[in-house]
């Protein structure tokens, strides 16, 4: 995420800033996508995953409940987030690898789940909104955040293609892993991501529909940017 502090965004520029939404399920590549995407137009990048993360994180380390809406909602509030350095920050500790660790993935998932929580994040969110544009990387970044984002993408891949992925990742990282536990841990993700009652994970209906499966990431980021391109 390369936006400068959310404190100095001016909401008066704010509309006037394109915005490329990204949205899918749990490792269907968005994240690499968005950011290539953000690099080649020399646009901001929103992680949004990443503030549920660490608002995960925060309310884990200070001994918060991940179902106390109101003790989450006001670390969410108060969340000392940082990107920079190539590092994402909470507050002066570097939490980069942390906060990919499966329980706080899980983590991740339940505080997602909660209203006031997802409402705590959301001008958070907006203020990422800057000249020249942003790529912004969620699940609900064309349906709720941004509504009026000038293009939207809808990038999904098979349960077991992305299972797949997490797999190669893992073990190339040194880890154990099962391709059968992961297929199941994505399948079990994808339901509660796509049936959760608040802003739940679902394609905007001028979403363009990218199904990577068979699409190397190259190809996905040459297919956004050409779908960029012919709406601007
Ligand atoms: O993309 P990710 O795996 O880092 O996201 C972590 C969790 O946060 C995941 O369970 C879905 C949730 N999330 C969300 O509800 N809305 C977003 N805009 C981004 C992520």
């Amino acid at each position: 995420m390369n936006a400068a502090s959310p404190a100095l965004d001016s909401q008066l520029s704010a509309p006037r800033s394109p915005v490329i939404a990204i949205d899918g399920p749990s490792a269907s590549g968005k994240g690499t996508v968005a950011e290539r995407v953000a690099r080649v137009l020399g646009f901001h990048f929103l992680d949004s995953g990443a503030l549920y993360r660490l608002t995960a994180l925060a309310a884990m380390k200070s001994g918060v409940a991940l179902d106390d809406e109101a003790g989450v909602a006001r670390l969410a509030a108060a969340l000392p987030a940082g990107f920079h350095d190539g590092a994402i920050w909470l507050a002066n500790e570097d939490v980069t690898d942390a906060i990919r660790a499966e329980a706080v993935g899980a983590g991740a998932s339940k505080v997602a789940a909660l209203p006031a929580v997802r409402a705590a994040l959301l001008d958070r969110q907006h203020a990422y909104r800057q000249a020249p544009g942003l790529v912004a990387d969620g699940r609900d970044m064309g349906t709720v955040v941004f509504p009026d984002a000038q293009v939207k993408v809808f990038l999904t891949a098979s349960a077991e293609a992305r299972a797949e992925r997490r797999y190669k990742q893992l073990i190339e990282k040194g880890n154990s892993a099962s391709l059968p536990d992961l297929v199941a841990d994505m399948q079990a993700r994808d339901a509660r991501d796509t049936t959760r009652a608040v802003a739940p994970l679902k394609p905007a209906p001028d979403a363009l529909l990218l199904d990577t499966t068979r699409m190397d990431v190259e190809s996905a980021v040459q297919a956004v940017l050409a779908h960029f391109r012919s709406r601007s």
